[in-house]
């Protein structure tokens, strides 16, 4: 088997996410070497890539505008994508990729199960993908990893399972600032509601996601998807702030949201996320009624931005060596426990 010397990346997207993949992979990995940058941003558009992503050096590479241009002349082995959480934009930005054989990985919440939110983009992309002979993966810590791929591999351990319900509870001090607003930290109440009904404040991208992900893992059919409206966390008596924030008693210190997954007339999936400045203690817990039964907690919470470059570099080469197709997490890892008749799980 031959190996490889070097992967060749592009990345898109030089947000604080993308920044901070940058700064990881030229900083602390080897056997990754960036080709090409791209941005929409005219703030970004014509920088040097060190200089945007705050590496310390230049690294000769000018962030362009311009994929078709990039992918062509580059052709990178791999293009990283931390633009958007929306299935429907980021399969128009990746289409330049695809159609030069690029592989992509995502962290777009919606693709990481994209048949929810976009069944007919997923089928047209996974066909242009296999058409390309290219792999597609959506991921990140959450969804992709925490209330998804974490409960569905301990499964891997019951015989039986009635129930899975995943907590996470995040200290958002911790975040960077635009989480940390995304989430209402430090608008009034009413603000907050309005953000809420104006769609400015969305709550958690990702329950469908996961839950659909955990349903397909197992084998459970779903009867029905319902994610409760996102509630604010409001300080009580006590002043609390961040780095970027200071949050006065009766307002808003964060926000919280449920979902399940509806099987068989039951939620026998239960999602709770709740993120605020000041948590404590933060975590992140997996209970499964089966057998055995299983609690498994992570304390405090997982990081989430640094989680996120973590799941995206490891799975780099895993994306490279997958099939062709828009792939789920459950397609590169498809161990869990398998409801029902186990002979139905053999693709052939
Ligand atoms: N799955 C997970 O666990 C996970 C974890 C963390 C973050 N995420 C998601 O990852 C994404 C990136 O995070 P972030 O905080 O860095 O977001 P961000 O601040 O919105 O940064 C995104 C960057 O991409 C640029 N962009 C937008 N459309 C583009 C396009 N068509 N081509 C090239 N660049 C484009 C934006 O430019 P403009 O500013 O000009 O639009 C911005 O510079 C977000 O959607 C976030 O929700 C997922």
């Amino acid at each position: 088997m031959a190996i490889m010397e070097e992967i060749k990346a592009v990345h898109v997207g030089l947000g604080p996410l993308g920044s901070r993949i940058v700064r990881h992979i030229v900083e602390e990995r080897r056997g990754i070497r960036y080709v090409g940058a791209l941005d929409i941003s005219p703030d970004i558009v014509g920088r040097d890539l060190g200089e945007v992503a705050e590496v310390g050096r230049e690294l000769g590479i000018r962030v362009s505008d311009d994929p078709e241009k990039v992918f062509s002349e580059t052709k990178p082995d791999i293009a990283i994508y931390t633009t958007t959480s929306f299935a429907r934009d980021v399969f128009s930005q990746m289409e330049p990729a695809i159609r030069n054989g690029v592989n992509v990985i995502t962290t777009c919440e919606q693709l990481v199960y994209p048949r929810y939110a976009a069944p007919e983009l997923a089928e047209k992309y996974d066909s242009l993908a296999k058409q390309y002979g290219v792999t597609v993966l959506g991921t990140g810590i959450n969804p992709g990893f925490l209330m998804d791929v974490l409960p569905i591999v301990l499964t891997l351990g019951c015989t039986r399972v009635e129930r899975i319900e995943v907590t996470r509870r995040m200290d958002a001090g911790v975040r960077r600032k635009p989480f940390q607003k995304k989430i209402g930290v430090s608008m009034e109440p009413n603000e907050f509601r309005e953000a809420v009904s104006s769609g400015k404040i969305t709550g958690h991208v990702g329950l469908e996601e996961s839950i659909s992900l955990i349903a397909e893992a197992l084998g459970w059919k779903l009867d029905e998807i319902r994610v409760e409206r996102v509630e604010p966390v409001i300080a009580e008596e006590e002043e609390v702030s961040s780095q970027f924030f200071t949050v006065r008693p009766g307002q808003v210190k964060g926000l919280k949201q449920e979902a399940f997954g509806i099987v068989d007339g039951r939620d026998r999936i239960h999602l709770y996320f709740t993120a605020y400045l000041g948590a404590s203690p933060s975590f992140d817990e997996v209970r499964i009624e089966g057998s055995p039964p299983i609690n498994a907690r992570v304390s405090p919470c997982w990081h989430g931005d640094e989680g996120t470059v973590a799941v995206v570099v490891n799975l780099i080469p895993t994306v490279m060596n997958a099939p062709a197709g828009v792939l789920t997490m459950i397609d590169i890892i498809p161990v869990s426990f398998k409801s029902g008749n186990v002979a139905r799980f053999v693709r052939k």
